[in-house]
């Protein structure tokens, strides 16, 4: 059985005030709960610290939305992952799309952060997912396995404790447009194929694969319950705590 992971990507919003007053909402809708999976938020950089402290002792756990590809050095503007674990993080994204888009980020700087992330003690969630040009061409599971592909192999430490996918269609990220649950379960299983073929079926058999692109309360427990979907990677919806809370109640619900 794979516990659930709910993970909030605040992406640019809330700063440390508002991000902990947010974390202390949520905290206080889920007060007294016990829960049968993991939840999560992914705030800017400069709120993990407040995040953090809000979140000691409830079930509600800090992550951060990216890396640099360096432990320390001369890299301007950079943070590390050590300096996230210290700084209260348990789990820093990778290569969300939209950093794939506006950083350009590849492969490389991927496989670079995540066996760092790992080195620190850190659990990756990394992003993939096509275009939609590219699902209107048929492509779908090609640009799926290429990208799972260019990464997992290469990665030193990998397993299904330290490492979470999640896939998000880029055509249903903030758009308001989801998966059907029919597309979703479809790549869900075939990543799942997919990372047993590069790292063993027992690695793919425990690798959570969260799924991404507005989510939100109403369709949840749809997307939560499918069999090789085991949590939610989900932006717009968590920057608001009723809507986060009721994003864990679907994912509750998918797991009772
Ligand atoms: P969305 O974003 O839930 O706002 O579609 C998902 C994401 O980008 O992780």
């Amino acid at each position: 059985m794979r516990r659930y992971l709910v993970a909030g990507n605040w992406k640019l919003n809330k700063g440390p005030a508002a991000g902990a007053e947010l974390a202390q909402a949520v905290s206080n809708l889920l007060q007294g709960r016990e829960l049968k999976g993991d939840v999560l938020v992914c705030p800017p950089y400069v709120s993990i610290p407040a995040v953090s402290a809000v979140a000691a002792g409830n079930p509600v756990m800090t992550g951060a939305q990216n890396c640099a590809d360096q432990n320390e050095g001369a890299y301007t503007g950079e943070v590390s992952p050590s300096m996230l674990k210290e700084a209260g993080a348990r789990y820093v994204i990778v290569a969300h799309s939209e950093r794939r888009e506006y950083q350009r980020e590849t492969d490389d700087s991927f496989v670079a952060k995540i066996n760092l992330i790992h080195q620190a003690g850190l659990k990756a969630i990394f992003c993939y997912g096509e275009k939609l040009e590219e699902r209107k061409a048929g492509q779908a599971q090609a640009v799926v396995k290429a990208q799972l592909e260019g990464v997992l192999p290469r990665l030193e430490s990998a397993d299904a404790y330290n490492t979470v996918l999640a896939y998000e269609p880029v055509w249903a990220i903030g758009t308001g447009e989801t998966a059907t649950p029919e597309q979703a379960q479809e790549i869900h299983a075939y990543s799942r194929q997919v990372v047993g073929d590069l790292l063993g079926a027992t690695v793919a058999e425990h690798m959570r694969i969260l799924y991404g692109g507005s989510c939100k309360p109403g369709n949840a427990r749809e997307l939560i319950g499918l069999p090789d979907v085991d949590g939610g990677l989900i932006g717009g919806a968590t920057l608001k705590a009723e809507d986060f809370v009721g994003i864990i109640d679907g994912a509750e619900a998918a797991n009772g």
